[in-house]
């Protein structure tokens, strides 16, 4: 499991991390700060306890607590103590020292088995729950699909994630609300992986090659015109080989850690996400977004040229992938040499 390389001892500047009061108020992600900001090196108990303002017994009984609670934490005589890797299951206090790296956050709730993340923002909506908030979980047992389908949610380390939002604002604002995340997310994952291969399959997919990564599912509830609920989930698979999965979905799906050749810190990349996906969203209920999706899909546009079959509710079409108009309709370009704009359907690369 450990996936930091060893390291030395570092020094941490006593200003890398701000203390806005005297008193540090939670003194546990204080100390997971300071170890992910000095990972893959060791953090001096002293230095822990200078900061905390507590003894090195003390600084001791925390870094246990953190390690109760599923944490990998190295200790070493005259080095002092280093985070060794990150859990392959969602370990809350982790991904709240990464949110306040990442300075933008929301509250996180997370789960080691449920049945749908997005079916538990729609309860925690429901009961008034204040919105931006997302939810993890370890493990689906009916996570959800486009078109009624079922996604495959197995433990073990991938990445089932969904937000709440409360938009209020007219429905056509946020009509392209998934094209525009999964531009974001795309981006992100090629900077994170270190490739360009990763692309969006219109509308709703993301692709390595030809092969399926991710998953998004947006569902609003609308009233009197205006979004008043909006949820968004995101399946990613990081940490499953996909050879893993049946047989059914194991050749046409990819994971990060297949792409990458090792394991991915699974609430590093989360918290990135979360990140990327509060950011989007404030952009896309300001409005100013259209010019901007249009021009960004065409350096994610999975399809782009290629033969595509098009299965619409009532008829199958084949044609060419031609982009997306300013609506995010998909362009077909018929044999015929017409372009037919597509709303919805599901695709096939020929
Ligand atoms: C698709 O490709 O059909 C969309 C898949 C979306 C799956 C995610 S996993 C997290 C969230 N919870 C669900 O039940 N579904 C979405």
């Amino acid at each position: 499991m450990p996936n930091y390389p060893k390291g030395q001892r570092k020094r941490i500047s006593p200003r890398k991390i701000q203390v806005k009061s005297k008193k540090i108020q939670d003194p546990n992600s204080f100390v997971l700060r300071m170890l992910i900001n000095a990972a893959p090196y060791y953090v001096s108990g002293s230095v822990l306890a200078e900061k905390l303002n507590m003894s090195r017994v003390g600084v001791w009984s925390r870094i246990d607590k953190l390690r109760k609670a599923g944490l990998t934490i190295e200790a070493a005589q005259n080095l002092g103590y280093r985070l060794a890797g990150e859990p392959n299951e969602f370990n809350l206090p982790l991904i709240n020292a990464w949110m306040k790296e990442n300075r933008k956050s929301c509250k996180i709730f997370a789960y080691d088995q449920i049945d749908s993340t997005n079916s538990e923002v729609e309860r925690l909506l429901a009961n008034n729950e204040k919105s931006p908030l997302a939810v993890l979980a370890n493990q689906q047992l009916k996570g959800r699909g486009r078109l009624g389908r079922t996604w495959h949610s197995p433990k073990g380390g991938n990445l089932y994630l969904s937000f709440g939002f409360r938009p209020n604002v007219q429905a056509i604002r946020i009509r392209n609300f998934t094209l525009w995340q999964g531009i974001h997310i795309c981006k992100f994952l090629c900077d994170y992986i270190g490739t360009d291969k990763i692309k969006v399959k219109w509308p709703n997919d993301l692709y390595y090659k030809e092969k399926k990564l991710a998953g998004m599912l947006a569902e609003a509830s609308i009233d009197c015109e205006r979004i008043k609920t909006l949820i968004f989930g995101l399946g990613l698979n990081v940490n499953i080989p996909t050879k893993r999965f049946p047989t059914s979905l194991s050749k046409g799906s990819v994971s990060l850690q297949n792409i990458a050749g090792g394991q991915i810190r699974l609430h590093e990349l989360s918290s990135k996400i979360i990140k990327i996906v509060l950011q989007s969203f404030e952009r896309s209920i300001d409005g100013s977004v259209q010019n901007e999706l249009f021009e960004e899909w065409k350096d994610v546009d999975a399809l782009y040229g290629k033969s595509i079959q098009i299965k619409t509710g009532k008829e199958s079409l084949v044609g060419k992938s031609s982009g997306i108009d300013a609506e995010g309709n998909l362009q077909l370009k018929l044999r015929n040499g017409r372009i037919k704009n597509i709303h919805s359907g599901e695709i096939t690369i020929l």
